[in-house]
């Protein structure tokens, strides 16, 4: 099939994940045929720098056969087997090794998932689980925060604050949620610093106006990363740790996007030294190459579901994929092996944090942020007065395109930039990266005039 042909026929066949269809329909979709290192090239032979990682996922870039020999081979030898009814296999027991060796120290069990939304169903479970074990039953809330993402399923969905997603189905119940530290744009007039304490206060404020003895648990992603790239201000997590230091609630990080190495650090959890419960992970976990999540239980939740009897009635068929595993294994030893992660904490993050900064300086640009591997810059008309173009985010999706056209893959969330590149990404092509990321917004510049 030539390229109309494949177009036509993905009109006529494929529902896309959040798409517009009938938008879908009137501009066609690119076509993605292969990628390599940093790179992805489309059907017309247009190579762009992958500025998002493909969906935040392949940190080691797009050419790590020894990733795809592992799954190869699993796949040859068993294909599959599932873990439930007292069984299990080698590359699942291998993995759960190396997590529990490479999250934090007191994190030593995980419960294995196809994906992301597929862990945060099961959070929900073991969080509930967990508590009837304890006998409180009544603790039940789980709080989380506006403009959070956890995923699509119904539980995800319900976790997550996105209100363009609430609007289209029925969430849980019991789920609560709380104001995002989001500076650039609820901040107001306080500074960075108070407006994270504030941001924090909330979850104490909500924690006493549900009552302590109702809350379950507290979910929130270290930073924001389907949000928009959201990075809170340094207060955020240390005030955060001393509201739920006072009540007896558990905290579950989604560590999807910045699990494996995205801040320079194993896990956001050890960047801001906070000591979840629970821990999300899926993604980057295999680099992208075969579906996975899961997510890391703490000793205090573990001894309990472990020790006082009585079956966990939940699981997946694929939880534990032995291939999945193999590529998780693989991935683990290429960014041990490689010092992956510790080259983003002493080199390229900080050469991306002094080359991004530079785009703040932009007409169009309100703020440049970034940490570790994700950036973020928020598009404005006025940087003054902070105000966009219009209501409707148009210079974000113009940004998108022209970004494309400059050959970088950058994502708009609304009339926010965000980039998530490879952690592989050498200073050179940070360099290619801010200068591709400069012509986009002169571009847009010129088309918003
Ligand atoms: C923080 C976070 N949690 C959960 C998910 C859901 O993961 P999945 O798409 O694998 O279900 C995502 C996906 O982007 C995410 O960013």
């Amino acid at each position: 099939m030539n390229k109309s042909e494949l177009q036509q026929h993905d009109r006529e066949h494929l529902l896309h994940p959040f798409t517009d269809f009938s938008d879908l329909g009137k501009q066609g979709t690119r076509v993605i045929t292969n990628a390599d290192g940093a790179y992805i090239s489309d059907i017309d032979g247009h190579r762009m720098l992958d500025g998002m990682s493909g969906l935040w996922c392949c940190n080691l870039g797009y050419s790590r056969n020894e990733i795809a020999d592992a799954v190869y081979e699993q796949l040859r030898t068993l294909p599959f087997y599932n873990s439930f009814f007292q069984c299990t296999t080698v590359p699942s027991i291998q993995l759960a090794d190396a997590l529990a060796e490479v999250t934090p120290a007191h994190m030593n069990n995980v419960f294995f998932t196809g994906s992301g939304s597929e862990a945060n169903d099961t959070n929900l479970r073991l969080i509930r689980r967990y508590w009837d074990l304890k006998e409180q039953p009544e603790k039940r809330i789980v709080i989380s925060r506006k403009n959070g993402y956890h995923g699509s399923t119904i539980a995800g969905a319900s976790l997550g604050g996105m209100s363009g997603m609430h609007k289209q189905f029925q969430a849980l119940d019991y789920i609560e949620h709380i104001q995002q530290p989001y500076w650039f744009g609820e901040g107001g007039d306080m500074s960075p610093e108070e407006f994270g304490i504030h941001a924090a206060r909330c979850l104490d404020e909500k924690i006493q106006e549900l009552g302590p003895e109702k809350v379950a648990a507290f979910i929130a992603e270290p930073i924001q990363g389907a949000g928009g790239v959201i990075i809170p201000p340094e207060t955020y997590w240390p005030e955060v740790k001393k509201v739920l230091d006072q009540y007896d609630i558990l905290l579950v990080m989604d560590e999807v996007i910045f699990g494996f190495g995205r801040t320079g650090e194993w896990f956001g959890a050890d960047y801001y030294g906070m000591k979840p419960d629970l821990m999300t992970f899926a993604k980057a976990v295999t680099n992208g190459y075969f579906p996975l999540g899961g997510t890391m239980v703490g000793d205090r939740v573990a001894e309990v579901i472990k020790s006082r009897g009585g079956e966990f009635t939940h699981g997946y068929t694929y939880s534990a994929h032995p291939a999945a595993c193999m590529a998780g294994l693989a991935t683990i030893n290429i960014l041990r092996n490689e010092n992956i992660i510790e080259n983003v904490r002493d080199v390229t993050g900080p050469y991306l944090a002094k080359r991004w900064a530079e785009l703040a300086e932009h007409p169009i640009v309100g703020e440049a942020r970034s940490l570790g591997m994700v950036g973020a810059l928020e598009l404005v008309k006025d940087k003054g007065s902070r105000a966009r173009f219009d209501d409707d985010c148009t210079a974000g999706g113009v940004c998108r395109d022209m970004s494309i056209k400059n050959g970088l893959v950058m994502r708009a969330t609304g009339d926010t930039m965000i980039i998530a590149p490879p952690l592989i990404i050498t200073t050179e092509q940070v360099d290619e990266l801010v200068e591709k990321a400069r012509r986009a917004l002169d571009d847009t510049a010129k088309a918003m005039a």
